[in-house]
């Protein structure tokens, strides 16, 4: 396994997070011919049936895969542990019969942000690093200063002073991480922590590989979970497009090693006041960064760093990109909590993105759809609250206490209203 930059291959240490050569990112290769295939893949098998903390992570199971890390040095809190939930009520709302979703929230600090950041802050302690510093929209903050608190390690969050979820916020500051409120958004929070030494401080954004590595690790714990079957979509959101990359990452890797036959195809679903990515897929051309509005907080981003990773992958893929409206995210989130799963308005953006898909025919009716959700339905409260306060398709309104001849009405509506 080396490390490389990903745009011009110039070899690069561990200890840095650009490459000296370009300014690009870097990426870690594996060279699929330094393993025994089916028999790694069979110890994966075998590893879920173990008790040993490394092999209950979804990510640490795979660690062949991973850039070597000490034992004593992980830092693990069991993440990726990943249910497939089928998606009955998702599936009709988009017109698909074969949809389910990957719950990534349902994760250690409730996203998808934990498979990343046990490798990163894993790594950050192998170094010796005291302080680790992020910029995020709320779930990176959250899961660094969880893994922080396991590892010992102090660590700074750099958040936009306004529009993240309060409910992101107050988990971070439980774990312990001191939390600056910026006067910007996400992209400029980013160009700080871009700026900072990284041989004084640890940058764990998705900028840096280890972050990557941990989070293809979904990839592979999808197709595990579905005894190495692979789908024919995989629909994800898409925000500063670390977790396309990863997927993609994770998913090309298990090709060449032969643990399947063919890659799932890709769509990233964007918000539409915040896609450039879905329009420099449409137009060609190079990235133009946006001013990023959405009410979906988490991708409210508006030059995402990993693009060029990101658009190699969909290609690779054969995939889109595409965006949706925040209206029509909102009913989709509000349809997944009804098939008893729930998840944060940006995760939803995978529905409501199938949706389009459907009606557009870019995805068949029968073909075998994973909505990957990113975060849990608790991440953003407030949202779920102003939703069904409306007067929205799927709202489901609080009513006044009713007196005894109107609770067996309500009774009785309530049970003609069962789906
Ligand atoms: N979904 C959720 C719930 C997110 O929190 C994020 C990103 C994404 C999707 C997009 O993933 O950036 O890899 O394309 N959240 C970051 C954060 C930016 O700071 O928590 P991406």
């Amino acid at each position: 396994m080396h490390l490389a930059c990903s745009e011009c291959d110039a070899v690069a240490s561990g200890e840095q997070i650009f490459c000296l050569a370009c300014g690009g990112l870097l990426a870690f290769t594996i060279d699929p011919g330094d393993y025994d295939a089916p028999r790694l893949r069979a110890t994966f098998d075998e590893r879920r049936l173990s008790n040993d903390p490394l092999d209950t992570s979804g990510v640490w199971r795979f660690r062949e895969l991973l850039p070597p890390i000490a034992r004593e040095h992980v830092v693990t809190l069991r993440e990726n542990a990943l249910p497939v939930y089928g998606a009955a009520l998702g599936g009709s709302h988009a017109d698909a019969t074969n949809a389910s979703y990957l719950h990534l929230g349902m994760n250690p600090t409730a996203s998808f942000k934990d498979a990343g950041m046990t490798a990163a802050i894993s790594h950050a302690k192998a170094s010796g690093a005291k302080v680790a510093v992020c910029a995020s929209t709320g779930n990176t903050a959250a899961a660094m200063s969880a893994y922080c608190a396991r590892a010992g390690i102090a660590g700074l969050v750099l958040v936009p002073a306004v529009g993240i979820s309060a409910s992101k916020v107050a988990q971070t500051l439980d774990y312990g991480a001191t939390v600056a409120a910026i006067d910007g958004d996400f992209d400029r929070a980013l160009e700080v922590v871009r700026s900072l030494d990284p041989s004084r401080v640890a940058i764990v954004n998705s900028v840096n590989p280890y972050r990557i590595e941990g989070q293809k690790c979904a990839a592979f714990a999808l197709l595990q979970a579905r005894g190495w079957r692979v789908p024919d979509w995989l629909v994800l959101p898409g925000g500063n497009l670390g977790n396309t990359s990863a997927f993609g990452k994770g998913f090309r890797e298990a090709l060449a090693l032969g643990f399947i036959d063919r890659l799932p195809r890709i769509a990233v679903v964007q918000a539409a006041g915040a896609a450039p990515f879905a329009k420099l897929f449409r137009d060609g051309g190079e990235m133009v960064p946006v001013h990023a509005q959405t009410t979906a907080t988490a991708i409210k981003i508006g030059a995402p760093a990993s693009w060029r990773k990101a658009l190699a992958e969909v290609r690779a893929s054969r995939g889109t990109v595409i965006d949706v409206d925040d209206a029509e995210i909102a009913d989709a989130r509000a349809v997944i909590g009804r098939d008893g799963i729930g998840c944060e308005p940006a995760s939803a953006a995978s529905l409501a993105g199938l949706r389009h898909l459907r009606a557009r025919e870019i995805v068949g009716r029968d073909e075998d759809v994973v909505l990957v959700l990113t975060g849990h339905v608790l991440k953003d409260g407030a949202y779920a609250t102003a939703y069904h306060e409306s007067h929205a398709p799927f709202a489901n309104r609080i009513r006044q206490t009713p007196t005894d001849a109107l609770l067996r009405d309500l009774i009785d509506e309530v049970t003609a209203s069962r789906v």
